[in-house]
């Protein structure tokens, strides 16, 4: 065989080479031994050149070159995962794009801004406190008397004696007015901690959204008009609220607020509000002769859950994908 009809015959190996590359997935490195490797198939070729006459010599040099190139170029191509090497350079444009997965923002998140958007504006500004607080901020000063049920191991995580992990955002109600004289109209969005039985809607670890507004003459009218406003603003015109009486220790008089959950047929407790206890201005040297104020706490994940039909909190923290790419 002269060394013509070797170089071509390596070229149609190759070629066949890297067809049972496509059909059988060999491993192309092995090809690349095969056809580049310091005793492969090129070197040999290379070796072989001797054996042509002194004019030809150029000619195949040129022409094993071209070769050498030609299949670095092609095995180069395959590995970087350009799949074009059937010999004709063709690009398939039948092959599936590249999908760069893309992250979103988690729907707590989204959930959280629309709030915020929502109470921006009508005037709220957004104020953040602490998570990990003094057992006075997030018990003492909201009124809740020394041995009170929430101050209970059971519902409170305790770092020590005198240091929790708040368990609601109205901590944040005592710092605000501590630092700032009246009048003042806040939301205070945060993480909040309870050691609660975990269920498909209590979770260790949930987050709340605080509002406080203090004026001169604040009303419970006002409170009424404002949250109305609210839930009309994230879930609708058309969805149903009812106020429910209730109690805080920080709060007189107090209510909740449901919203009726048509997926489970059954209301759904989404916060709880009401008037500034004047024992509460007193912690905080505010004269509740002239200051009034209504404050409330709304749980985000339960608003999320209602408004995308998400069927178990526990889905906002597991990080799986599927969940989260569905809130794009
Ligand atoms: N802090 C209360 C809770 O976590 C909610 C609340 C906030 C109630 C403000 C009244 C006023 O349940």
């Amino acid at each position: 065989m002269s060394l013509k009809e070797k170089i071509e015959s390596v070229k149609n190996d190759f070629l066949t080479d890297v067809d049972n590359f496509h059909t059988q997935s060999k491993d192309i490195e092995q090809i690349r031994l095969k056809y580049l490797g310091r005793n492969g198939v090129i070197a040999d070729l290379f070796k072989n050149l001797d054996t042509a006459s002194k004019e030809d010599r150029p000619k195949y040099g040129q022409l094993l070159n071209q070769l050498k190139n030609d299949i670095t170029g092609k095995i180069d191509s395959y590995s970087s995962g350009q799949d074009n090497i059937d010999g004709n350079d063709i690009i398939d444009i039948a092959l599936p794009g590249k999908n760069y997965p893309i992250g979103s923002i988690h729907i707590l998140e989204q959930t959280l801004n629309e709030i915020k958007r929502i109470f921006n504006d009508i005037g709220f500004g957004v104020a953040y406190g602490p998570e990990i607080d003094d057992d006075y901020h997030n018990f003492g000063a909201l009124n809740f008397p020394e041995h009170h049920p929430a101050r209970d191991m059971q519902d409170t995580f305790f770092i020590d004696k005198d240091t929790v992990l708040r368990t609601h955002t109205s901590n944040v109600q005592i710092h605000l007015m501590e630092e700032n004289d009246p009048p003042l109209r806040f939301i205070v969005p945060g993480r909040v901690y309870r050691n609660e039985a975990i269920s498909y809607k209590s979770y260790c670890l949930f987050h709340q959204v605080e509002g406080l507004y203090v004026d001169e003459n604040v009303s419970f009218g006002q409170l009424k008009g404002c949250l109305e406003y609210f839930v009309k603003k994230m879930f609708g015109e058309n969805c149903k609220m009812r106020w429910r009486p209730s109690y805080f220790p920080f709060t007189e008089p107090s209510a909740e607020v449901d919203i009726w959950d048509d997926k489970r047929n059954q209301w759904m407790e989404i916060l709880g509000c009401g008037m500034v206890d004047p024992e509460v201005f007193n912690n905080v040297d505010y004269d509740s002769n002239i200051w009034h104020g209504y404050a409330f706490g709304m749980g985000v994940e339960r608003i999320a859950m209602l408004k995308y039909d998400i069927d178990d909190i526990r889905l906002f923290y597991n990080g799986d994908i599927r969940f989260l790419s569905q809130f794009r």
